[in-house]
């Protein structure tokens, strides 16, 4: 039955969708709630008591004069009001997820996703602000580990597929000063990410090529590295989103960006064989099957055995492939070196 209570989770992600949280900041009554958001009184008061219980809010009694009043509880303060530890985004990013995963009864009789492919790029701005916002907050944290697990020695250019949010470019620009980096991903993603990039010191050292990955003109990402190819050729959480096909496209295109001696980074869920563990790589496969037509969570062996057809797909060789695991197995990092051009 705990398997089963979405309860909590539902009144924490309408509470969002409302955007009640900054105007809770300071104690509020549900009527003053209810006149700011627009929403009836009936609801809100509910709503209000179920957060109180959930411990989300403080509810303080009525007084002799006044009703009661809410307020953000002091423990979930930095992450539920403006400030940079807020996951807001985060939260919106899982409401929005939840009309796709309302339909995974019918989704897994049809096998057919949900919604629109992303790469139609005609979701709501909403849902691609959110999204990507996100996408920072995870890359905040995941950021940091996944590149200092890298050998940059020599690396001076750098292409972030799929960027999304620029932390990671940022991050491999924070990691070395000899570094540029540039991010490929579509044209209202990378508007995100040069105003995400606006606010670090990095601005200067990331540009931008917008398009979709397996599709944009080969040349114009080529000419972004200065022509010779990039010292290191990266993706993080792209290819699940990606059916095998796909996957192998995409591979092939990431060697041909890369530079001879360069490196080919790809990162994502890895499976085990059995392909349950990590648990949660299991369970993000269902994502992608709600949310895309072939995207889905890849093995080791497959991701390794992909990486070595599409270099040899293009006429060159790898000097060496290595497994690289991050947080204890739950993501990881495949990292081919290409040989020099004889
Ligand atoms: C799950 S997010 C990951 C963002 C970032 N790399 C990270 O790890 O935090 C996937 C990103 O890839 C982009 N993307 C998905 N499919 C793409 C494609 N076919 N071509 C270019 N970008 C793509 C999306 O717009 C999104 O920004």
């Amino acid at each position: 039955m705990q398997l089963a209570d979405f309860w909590p989770g539902r009144i924490l992600l309408s509470a969002v969708e409302l955007d009640i949280f900054q105007a809770l900041a300071e104690s509020a009554t549900a009527g003053e709630i209810a006149a700011q958001r627009q929403v009836s009184e009936r609801g809100i008061t509910r709503l209000l008591n179920a957060l109180a219980a959930l411990e989300i809010l403080d509810k303080a009694p009525a007084g002799d004069s006044g009703e009661a009043t809410y307020k953000v509880t002091a423990a979930l303060r930095p992450y539920l009001l403006a400030g940079p530890q807020n996951v807001l985004a985060s939260l919106k990013h899982r409401a929005v997820l939840w009309r796709s995963w309302s339909q995974l009864t019918e989704v897994v009789r049809t096998g057919q996703p949900a919604v629109d492919p992303y790469e139609n790029d005609e979701r709501p701005d909403e849902d691609v602000r959110s999204f990507i916002g996100a996408m920072a907050v995870g890359a905040r944290a995941h950021a940091p580990l996944a590149i200092a697990a890298l050998d940059l020695t020599g690396v001076r250019t750098v292409l972030d597929i799929g960027g999304g949010p620029g932390v990671y470019a940022a991050e491999f620009c924070k990691a070395s000063r000899e570094i540029r980096a540039t991010l490929l991903d579509f044209p209202r993603v990378c508007e995100i990410a040069r105003e995400n990039l606006a606010a670090t010191p990095y601005a200067k050292r990331v540009g931008f090529v917008t398009g979709e990955a397996r599709t944009v003109d080969h040349e114009a990402v080529l000419a972004a590295s200065g022509g010779q190819g990039f010292d290191l050729v990266f993706s993080s959480s792209l290819i699940h989103s990606m059916s095998p096909e796909q996957v192998v496209m995409l591979l092939k295109r990431k060697v041909a960006w890369c530079a001879p001696e360069g490196q080919v980074v790809v990162k994502d869920f890895f499976m085990q064989e059995n392909r349950i563990e990590p648990a949660m790589g299991a369970v993000f496969a269902i994502n992608m099957l709600v949310n895309t037509p072939g995207g889905g969570t890849y093995t080791w062996t497959e991701g390794e055995h992909w990486l070595r057809a599409a270099c040899e797909a293009q006429g060159r060789s790898a000097a060496a492939v290595e497994r690289i695991e991050l947080e204890g197995g739950r993501s990881g990092m495949l990292c081919l070196r290409l040989a020099g051009v004889a």
